[in-house]
């Protein structure tokens, strides 16, 4: 089938290039020149595994194609993605104004003779955005033309997005018509994953209900961790202990810095703030909202009261991203850390192993350096953060940290560091939810 992607960013560019592999035709459009022309010359604009083989090999095979053509691409395409952002206002609604500028332009597209059109709404959107982006459509484009807006929610995460949208648990498809389900269930059949049809207007909230769920999960941790490192247990032990139990299960219980990223914390307020206008109200998650706000608050307590005085103090941090396999650092908690830490007059010198470019762009004002070795990175620093769940970190040669470092103190924000393993080096360990080890003398 032939398929159009408008927005070619960390969903868009992704989610084409997956349904490329499968064999559909993808046009991929977006309005940043710059961007498409870098993508014709098969220069990536994020990392993200697999993904750069994959379009490569889909693009030579004439499958996937980049333009900034818009109307061309909805008169070549049957099926029609929008994947533009939804970034948060300040008072938490979400700014659909991308949206509605694209819908506008597909309406200005569309013609009758072109025949039946659907149109996808891939982004994260407030319940019955679906309808008003009908309206629009409806609104301003010829009379006759033959078009029906669904709701299909993507729930790739960062850094593993192509096996999530290769292998999905499921595929939720909102739709009011027959027609247009029909049309969507052969656009998902080569992937072979259960598909959940439901009204326009579930498929919206279960996409705004599945993230706050799983922000919800993750604060629950959290607060859980906070009442462990008081009562002295161990929080990964309580993890595994609840998440055996097949109802709970032990994903998205990993406790640590907080959640962050482009989707959570967005998602969250955005759930909030559309609960509110429609008169019932989600209480329930600004008390996860607070939980997330106070992780970092309580760790980094932690580091002031190890250091007494945070000024002039040399601190590493390892981890820019806001997770682990990307160089995304959108609402990443390690940027926040870093900021806050500049703040008070501590001397950062931060690495990460994809986020570097990007970190410098988000950290620019702030007196942080960023090295390109990790080890390096801790050269005669007091104090070692670890900020993002990085594999590479879990697996470091500690005993070549401490040797580089002033203190021998290591500040472990996401529990990946085995701690018998600091220890043993002479490093002092500090975690989320668990007791700080010593050294033995
Ligand atoms: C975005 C939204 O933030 C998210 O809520 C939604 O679920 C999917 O789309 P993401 O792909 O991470 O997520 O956004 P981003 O990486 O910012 O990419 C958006 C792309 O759209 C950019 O390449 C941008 O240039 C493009 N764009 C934006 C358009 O082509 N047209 C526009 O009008 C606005
Ligand atoms: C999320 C959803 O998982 C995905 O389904 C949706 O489509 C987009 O939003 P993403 O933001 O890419 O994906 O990453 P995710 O792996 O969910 O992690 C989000 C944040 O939560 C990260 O900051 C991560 O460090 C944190 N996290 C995750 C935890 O703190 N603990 C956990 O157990 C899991």
């Amino acid at each position: 089938m032939k398929l159009a992607m408008i927005g070619t960013g960390y969903v868009g560019l992704t989610t084409g290039t997956c349904f490329a592999e499968v064999g559909h035709k993808v046009v991929c459009v977006d309005n940043n020149e710059e961007k498409v022309k870098a993508l014709r010359q098969g220069k990536m604009p994020i990392y993200e595994p697999d993904l750069e083989e994959m379009i490569v090999s889909n693009v030579s095979a004439g499958r996937l194609e980049f333009t900034t053509d818009l109307a061309a691409a909805v008169r070549e395409c049957e099926v029609i993605f929008i994947a533009v952002p939804t970034p948060p206002h300040d008072d938490g609604s979400v700014d659909l104004s991308y949206i509605e500028g694209v819908s506008r332009e597909i309406a200005d597209a569309l013609t009758p003779e072109l025949g039946y059109r659907v149109v996808v709404d891939k982004s994260t959107v407030p319940v019955s955005t679906g309808t008003k982006v009908y309206q629009v459509i409806e609104r301003y484009s010829h009379q006759g033309v033959d078009v029906e807006v669904v709701s299909n929610p993507e729930f790739l995460r960062e850094g593993s997005a192509v096996n999530d949208l290769m292998n999905p648990d499921r595929i939720v498809i909102g739709s009011d018509s027959q027609r247009a389900m029909d049309l969507m269930k052969r656009v998902y059949q080569p992937f072979n994953a259960p598909i959940v049809e439901v009204d326009l207007a579930s498929a919206e909230l279960i996409k705004h209900a599945a993230n706050s769920f799983l922000a919800l999960k993750i604060s629950y941790i959290n607060a859980v961790s906070a009442v462990c490192e008081k009562a002295g247990a161990d929080v990964e032990l309580v993890a595994k202990g609840i998440g055996m139990d097949k109802r709970i299960s032990r994903h998205f219980l990993n406790a640590g810095l907080g959640y962050g990223g482009s989707c959570f914390p967005k998602d969250v307020k955005g759930f909030i703030n559309v609960a509110e206008q429609l008169g019932s109200p989600m209480e329930i998650l600004k008390e996860v909202e607070r939980v997330n706000a106070a992780q970092l608050e309580r760790f980094l307590g932690r580091i002031r009261k190890k250091l007494w005085v945070l000024r002039n103090k040399k601190i590493a941090v390892w981890g820019i991203a806001f997770k682990q396999n990307t160089d995304d650092v959108r609402e990443s908690v390690a940027v926040k850390l870093i900021k806050r830490l500049c703040e008070e007059g501590a001397e950062v010198v931060a690495y990460d192993p994809k986020a570097a470019e990007t970190g410098a762009q988000a950290l620019a004002g702030y007196n942080v350096t960023i090295c390109q070795d990790m080890y390096e990175c801790v050269q005669d620093a007091e104090v070692l953060v670890v900020a993002t769940e990085w594999k590479q970190f879990a697996t470091a040669n500690l005993l070549k940290v401490r040797e580089r470092m002033r203190l021998p103190i290591l500040f472990d924000g996401r529990n990946i560091i085995h701690g018998e393993n600091a220890v043993h080096v002479g490093l002092e360990y500090h975690s989320i939810g668990r007791k700080t080890l010593y050294p033995q003398s």
